[in-house]
């Protein structure tokens, strides 16, 4: 095995930045393939807490090259800004180490102003997006319109799109919104100005470096965002994101054939959250899901927003399994559910008209109606924040992930107990495969 995703398979936020941290340990490249800075991966080491919203997680690991593949929409200022504060840690991000590819669509502040805009007129049915301008972004490459990275190689190319757009979307946004802000053409230039200079020099072609590296067998781990109940396809739609958010978004978002990812790794959280609106049938709207929500400090790494808590979510993890054909599993923030009593699994969700689903046919409106069937485990009372080895967790720990992997029908090889690297435990029998990649005997 040398190549390798890490994906989200619930709605985001399951940890992905802290294990593509842990399993980078002799990673050449690390590769975010869609998203843009909506995404908020935290990671931690020796103590300190990073916030990634751009720069792959393998930024950390000092003998890693990071790269930034053509599906990704760029806020080139966020990225400038998250550089700096990087560099503040110490890490060293050289256009040596960080490859952004020239084909990546630009999110300018005119993007942002749009989806302010849209939330604000759609009133008590917001999706709830960051504000981020992703799906305007998104929006534009698929009209093929807007600017791209390499566009600002010609400032004449530059300033003749930006014009055109500032127009269309000026009239659109006054005609259909009543929107009296004025887009200025000189403050958008001035921007693109300022990312000639800053962002410009870590151009160049991801699908040709990461290409090469994998025919060179070098080890290539591909870095998710979001996760699969948030793709703009596949997801709770319309509540979701506007990327590919599963693993077959690797390949049009890297420019790598399909076979180019030989194993992929689902994330879980050990419960589930959500935030922004949609469905989400296991929530818990009483006090069991606010204290879910105090001890896994479920707040949103980009807009701080509460994060919805409720139990896992087995019918809709099989369903991400199967559209993005996870090979593996890790069971994050296992810690979070010490101290319950009994703790549930979604394994159905019952129709209005009584029937049980077991596989989700797809998600529409009607998920609404749909309520959760669950299976009781019991609970552990001890606290697993210190244990460093699957072996050493409480019986009834053990039987919680044992429990997942064979209703999920997809084994389970990583269990996360805390934020920090070590914190990671190998469950038994994982595949020799997964030890060699990430180097290591038995622990991260
Ligand atoms: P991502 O978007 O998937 O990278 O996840 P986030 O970083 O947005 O949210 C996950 C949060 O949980 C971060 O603060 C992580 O440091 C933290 N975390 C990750 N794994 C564990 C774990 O096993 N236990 C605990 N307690 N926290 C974890
Ligand atoms: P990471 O990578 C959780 C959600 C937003 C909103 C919807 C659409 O940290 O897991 P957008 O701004 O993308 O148009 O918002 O998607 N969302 C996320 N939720 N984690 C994320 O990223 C998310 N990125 C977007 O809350 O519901
Ligand atoms: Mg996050």
């Amino acid at each position: 095995m040398k190549s390798l995703a890490v994906i989200g398979s619930q709605w985001g936020d399951e940890g992905k930045g802290k294990i593509v941290d842990v399993i980078t340990r002799q990673a050449s490249w690390v590769v975010r393939f869609q998203g843009g800075n909506n995404a908020g991966h935290t990671v931690v080491v020796d103590g300190k807490t990073i916030k990634l919203n751009l720069l792959p997680s393998g930024v950390l690991r000092e003998g890693c090259r990071v790269a930034v593949g053509a599906g990704v929409v760029l806020d080139g200022m966020a990225l400038m800004r998250e550089i700096d504060s990087v560099r503040a840690s110490g890490i060293s991000v050289t256009p040596q180490r960080l490859v952004v590819d020239g084909r990546v669509p630009l999110v300018l502040p005119y993007h942002r102003e749009i989806d302010r805009v849209r939330e604000e007129a759609r009133g008590g049915n917001k999706i709830g997006t960051t504000l981020r301008g992703i799906g305007p972004a998104y929006e534009e490459r698929a009209s093929r319109v807007g600017l791209r990275l390499c566009d600002l190689r010609d400032g004449e190319v530059a300033q003749t799109v930006l014009k055109e757009r500032l127009k269309e979307v000026s009239a659109y946004l006054a005609g259909c919104f009543g929107s009296t802000v004025s887009l200025s053409l000189e403050e958008h230039l001035e921007e693109v100005a300022r990312l000639q200079e800053s962002v410009l020099p870590f151009m160049g072609d991801v699908s040709f470096e990461i290409s090469r590296a994998i025919s060179s067998g070098e080890r290539v781990v591909f870095e998710g965002a979001q996760g699969c109940l948030l793709d703009v396809a596949f997801g709770t739609v319309p509540f979701v994101t506007s990327s590919h958010t599963s693993a077959g978004g690797i390949s049009v978002g890297v420019g790598v054939g399909p076979r180019s990812v030989d194993r992929i790794l689902g994330l879980a959280k050990a419960y589930t959250t959500r935030v922004g609106s949609g469905p989400f049938p296991t929530e818990l709207l009483d006090a069991q899901g606010d204290e879910l929500r105090q001890r896994g400090a479920e707040y949103g790494t980009v807009t701080g927003r509460p994060r919805r808590c409720g139990w896992l979510d087995i019918v809709a993890l099989r369903y991400a399994i199967r559209v993005s054909g996870i090979d593996c599993l890790a069971l994050t923030k296992l810690d979070v559910l010490s101290g319950l009593e009994t703790i549930r699994i979604a394994t159905a969700y019952r129709t209005p008209d009584g029937r049980e689903l077991e596989d989700l046919p797809l998600w529409d409106r009607q998920s609404s109606l749909w309520t959760p069937v669950y299976r009781e485990l019991p609970g552990w009372q001890e606290d697993i924040s210190g244990v460093r080895s699957f072996a050493d967790l409480p019986h009834q720990a053990q039987q919680y992930v044992e429990a997942v992997a064979s209703l999920a029908g997809c084994p389970v090889v990583l269990v996360g107990v805390g934020q920090s690297r070590d914190a990671t435990l190998w469950v038994p029998g994982t595949p020799k495969e997964f030890y060699e990649f990430v180097g290591t005997e038995s622990r991260c």
